[in-house]
């Protein structure tokens, strides 16, 4: 993170272990299983094992696997957003040197039916919106099918497309369920009537425009399809395993005939959850030129339309309270678009059902289907757009009643989850408010407006972070040969640091040193393990690795003979279903905001964590501070213009879709509070992978409001809002 001369980012910090406040936490009487073996590597700060490769530039990512004699795709996309295809003009992209073929719906292989309507490519002359890929130029070079494909003119039959958003739709709907399993609706008590005798009531909207991943390394896939040999799929992914099962099926074949491998990945932040056309394309595109493998990589312009992002939400939020500030009432309404192609909903519903209780409450989502591109999984999907919302409205509701956000916050911790009545397993929230107030100086906090330097107004802000816990399936091998152990699972690295902790757990396992771990992950053909993604990852990968670790000592000793082998899977208890299981957080912010543009600057953010056992400091602060900086990103750079006549992003590139730069980003201080939970595994490990990014936004526009009396709700936080206002 840049520091720069301000006197307001002077706050230094390391990527050693932290020490946590040990009298805040609460004492834990059970323990997580590891904690009865000599616990040696897990806690460490190891460096990445991969650095080297990566810095060294040798580190294989999708595109750069090594395959003879590829071919090179380049996506032809739809030039409307409705309608079908007429005709395809392709004489004059035939005739350049070193085309191959041309691939459309009218050459493509056969795909089987699948869940997913995006994975059906090429199966159709229909176009269902902008951008879409409708198929493809393959050649001798990339250039050459650049080219090309530019030459290529397609004919359509153009429908009327609808891609605005309006609240009075037609076609709104209630989605069966949202995201993650949970209704779309849900009401507890009466909040209307609660809302009707509140001593204070706060009604608020917000909203946020499409977000779009923007992963450093592109999407690329590189596929080779041999008759006898079955398909080879080099791709970038967040599960091979997972991938395999959908993508087998769709392709006729039987799992052994497909080979994923994905051993590094250039981030993902969702879009490379599940598979998406582009990857469908390569295996296409490889069916129509086999045995020859076939490359592609997309520009950062078709991103845009192809791997997904997150929708456009808006938000209704009415909170009521009594005298003393305890919540009376808490209603969310939420409204979401959605492609028609393929639904997602997104569960923005789902923090305020277990965050603050109150007698009445009532949470809703509806979607507005459009002629857009599927949305899929983004950067704590649910939780964060959820979340900026409901803490900005805690923000709101607190001064209404008069009280510190803080201690208004405090006041309102509940007993149990509001929503089913399980006990927390460990719920530290509290004490990430307490901690994090001491350390980012909250005391000093003055009333809004009150602190001016210049041209610059300060404020400060807080907001809680919540994530949940998802418990995907997941297997691990151990097998043991010359001194080594081979640990074997389909885990994948999206450059979070799995290559590095999940050797650390199976050492402490295994009770060897760290040397003696042959880590083997990124490959479909190992065992099936879930996806990196729902900040999940570790928890399944470290339940199965112990698991498989124990069973092995137990079958066959201290000294095993070569070819030894052990499986193991993750346990999920019974006891742990009983409880329910977040990790949680508070984020605090300062921000300078001028008062001649409205330019508002980060200055100082502090994150704090209750995350349960913290695996790896150093990659697990970089993981914190990769959120809190995907957090500034949102609040204050992040915005997609769609034109809704033509139904694409204007501002589809980097030059135009600002994603936060080293410039944005102040010096961030990441704390957390080291206390297993015994719920989350035998590791007591929670997840870290979303929860840094979930109160940042929130915490910005509080902080905006500390700092100027003016409130912002619709993301991002950009000059011109603060000055209309
Ligand atoms: Mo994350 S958006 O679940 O990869």
């Amino acid at each position: 993170m840049t520091a720069t001369a301000d006197k307001h980012t002077a706050e230094k910090h390391t990527a050693e272990k932290h020490t946590p406040d040990k009298h805040t936490a609460k004492q834990q009487t059970a323990q997580p299983a590891l904690s009865a073996l000599q616990i040696k590597s897990v806690g460490q700060g190891i460096m990445r094992v991969d650095g080297p490769q990566k810095v060294t530039g040798t580190a294989p990512y999708a595109y750069e696997q090594p395959v003879k004699n590829p071919a090179y795709l380049f996506p032809l996309v739809s030039g409307i957003g409705l309608g079908h295809i007429k005709r395809i003009e392709d004489k004059a992209a035939r005739e350049v040197e070193g085309v191959l073929e041309i691939l459309t719906h009218r050459n493509a292989y056969k795909l089987q039916p699948s869940r997913s309507a995006e994975l059906q490519l090429l199966q159709s002359p229909e176009v269902h919106y902008k951008g879409e890929i409708i198929g493809a130029v393959i050649a001798e070079t990339p250039y050459a099918a650049r080219y090309a494909a530019s030459l290529v003119n397609i004919l359509y039959n153009e429908a009327e497309q609808d891609t605005r958003f309006v609240f009075t739709h037609p076609e709104l709907y209630t989605p069966k369920k949202i995201n993650a399993g949970g209704p779309a609706d849900r009401h507890m008590g009466d909040s209307k009537a609660a809302l009707k005798t509140a001593a204070h009531v706060t009604d608020a909207k917000f909203s946020h425009t499409m977000q779009f991943h923007s992963a450093m390394e592109p999407h690329s896939a590189m596929a080779e399809w041999h008759p006898e040999k079955g398909v080879t799929l080099y791709d970038a992914s967040q599960g091979a395993g997972t991938w395999k099962a959908m993508l087998a099926p769709l392709l006729g074949l039987e799992p052994e005939q497909l080979h994923i491998v994905s051993p590094f990945v250039g981030g993902g932040f969702g879009s490379k959850g599940v598979p998406h056309a582009p990857t469908v394309l390569a295996l296409l595109a490889a069916q129509l030129v086999a045995p020859r493998p076939v490359k592609l990589m997309l520009t950062r312009q078709q991103h845009f339309a192809n791997v997904g992002y997150r929708p456009e939400i808006h938000q209704h939020f009415q909170l009521g309270a009594d005298a003393q500030g305890k919540l009376t009432a808490i209603v969310q309404n939420v409204t979401e678009t959605t492609s028609k192609l393929l639904e997602f909903a997104e569960q923005t519903v789902s923090p305020t059902r277990m965050m603050y209780a109150a007698p009445g409450r009532e949470t809703t989502t509806r979607l507005v289907p459009l002629d857009l591109p599927p949305a899929t999984f983004m950067r704590a999907p649910g939780e964060f757009p959820g979340m900026f919302a409901l803490e900005i409205a805690m923000d709101e509701m607190a001064e209404a009643c008069g009280l510190d956000p803080i201690e208004f916050r405090l006041l309102n911790e509940p007993e149990r989850d509001p929503e089913n009545g399980k006990p927390f397993s460990v719920r530290l929230l509290r004490e990430c408010l307490e901690q994090g107030a001491k350390q980012f100086g909250w005391n000093g906090r003055k009333a809004p407006g009150q602190h001016q330097e210049g041209e610059w107004l300060y404020g400060m802000g807080v907001a809680s972070a919540t994530y949940p816990h998802h418990k995907p399936q997941a297997t691990c091998g151990v097998v043991y040969g010359k001194g080594q152990y081979q640990v074997q699972l389909a885990a994948a690295d999206l450059g979070t640091g799995a290559w590095t902790i999940l050797g650390q757990i199976a050492a402490d396992a295994l009770e060897v040193p760290l040397e003696q771990i042959d880590l083997q992950i990124g490959d479909s053909d190992l065992p099936a393990a879930g996806l990196a993604g729902g900040s999940m990852g570790t928890y399944s990968w470290s339940n199965a690795i112990y698991h498989a670790a124990r069973a092995f000592r137990k079958e066959h000793g201290e000294h095993p003979k070569a070819g030894a082998q052990a499986e193991g899977k993750a346990i999920n208890t019974e006891e742990a279903e009983a409880h329910s299981k977040h990790t949680f957080g508070a984020h605090f912010a300062e921000v300078k905001v001028s008062s001649v543009t409205g330019e508002v600057r980060a200055t100082r953010m502090l994150g704090i964590y209750d995350a349960g056992r913290i695996i790896n400091p150093r990659t697990a602060r970089s993981q914190f501070l990769g959120g809190m900086t995907m957090g500034i990103s949102a609040a204050l750079h992040e915005e997609a213009y769609l034109d809704t006549r033509f139904g694409h992003v204007v501002n589809h590139d980097f030059a135009g879709y600002h994603i936060a730069a080293h410039a944005d980003v102040p010096e961030l201080s990441v704390e957390w509070l080291d206390v297993p939970d015994p719920q989350f595994g035998p590791l007591g490990a929670k997840g870290i992978g979303e929860v840094g990014i979930v109160g940042v936004p929130a915490a910005i526009s509080n902080a905006i409001y500390n700092a100027t009396g003016k409130r912002l709700r619709d993301l991002p936080f950009t000059p011109a809002k603060l000055l209309e206002h």
